[in-house]
């Protein structure tokens, strides 16, 4: 067990699934004490049992009462917040004229105010630990951050959001020993991917999804997982602000 987490505590949104269970198992292999926060209470229950990381916490990311409480909850448990990763996460698969009020709310709700209410929280908590204020925060941005993709009009907006949203907190925690940073994933393995599709999910179109990417194929979630887990850690301490693509060189074109 690598150990450049004994003693962190570490915060996981949508660690229930995806990238985020891969996160939260990550972190806790390195001796992280974890704490996952999803609103899907089965998934986030069995993993974090697997993990032996102690109770999910159970909510909608979208309230910022539930984020300020989740932070809180951290802190009674383990005494302070070192990490905090907002992998939590919604798509909608519409071009923008057919994309519904209610679609596009809930989009920005989650994506949008649930990363920015979780680190307004967080960086309260790191802030006031003990020893001075510390920690690092790695948002989850997208490939469809930056760029532009069709059928997908309120995702991309929101993770345009989330990018700008983490360089501007970078640079109001510079001074504070808080780094944000956020991890922009391309094609990857996660139920996601598979959602909201208009044809079935067969091999065929994951082979033809994997075609997109320039190395050919997807990614496994712990793929993204390891990159996240070097942000939050000590081996990046010179970075902040910076949005980290791990997507295969599909932005590289
Ligand atoms: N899969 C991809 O190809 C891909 C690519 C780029 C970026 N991303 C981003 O990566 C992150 C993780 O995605 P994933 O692919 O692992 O997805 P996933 O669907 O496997 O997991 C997302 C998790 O977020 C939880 N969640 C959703 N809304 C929530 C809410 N309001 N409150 C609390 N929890 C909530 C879900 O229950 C789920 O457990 C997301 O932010 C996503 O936008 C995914």
């Amino acid at each position: 067990m690598q150990t450049d987490f004994a003693g962190r505590v570490a915060v996981v949104t949508g660690g229930a699934s995806g990238m985020g269970a891969a996160t939260a198992g990550e972190l806790a292999a390195r001796g992280a004490q974890v704490v996952i926060v999803d609103r899907n209470a089965g998934l986030a229950a069995a993993i974090a049992t697997s993990l032996g990381q102690g109770e999910a916490l159970i909510g909608d990311v979208g309230d910022s009462a539930f984020c300020d409480a989740v932070v809180a909850e951290a802190v009674r448990r383990h005494g302070r917040l070192d990490v905090m990763v907002n992998a939590a996460g919604v798509i909608v698969r519409a071009r923008g004229e057919h994309t519904t009020d209610a679609q596009w709310a809930s989009v920005m709700a989650v994506n949008v105010s649930g990363t920015f209410f979780m680190c307004r929280a967080a960086i309260a908590a790191m802030k006031a630990n003990q020893g001075g204020s510390s920690g690092a925060i790695v948002n989850f941005g997208s490939i469809w951050g930056d760029l532009g993709s069709a059928g997908v009009a309120a995702y991309c907006a929101s993770k345009g959001a989330v990018h700008n949203l983490t360089r501007a907190l970078a640079l109001d925690h510079a001074t504070d020993g808080i780094r944000v940073n956020a991890v922009c994933p391309g094609e990857v393995r996660t139920p996601m991917l598979q959602s909201q599709r208009s044809e079935p999910v067969t091999q065929q179109l994951l082979e033809r999804i994997a075609a997109t990417v320039p190395m050919g194929r997807l990614a496994e979630p712990i793929e993204i997982a390891r990159v996240v887990a070097f942000l939050a850690s000590d081996a990046a301490s010179y970075m902040t602000g910076a949005l980290v693509s791990v997507d295969a060189g599909y932005g590289a074109r």
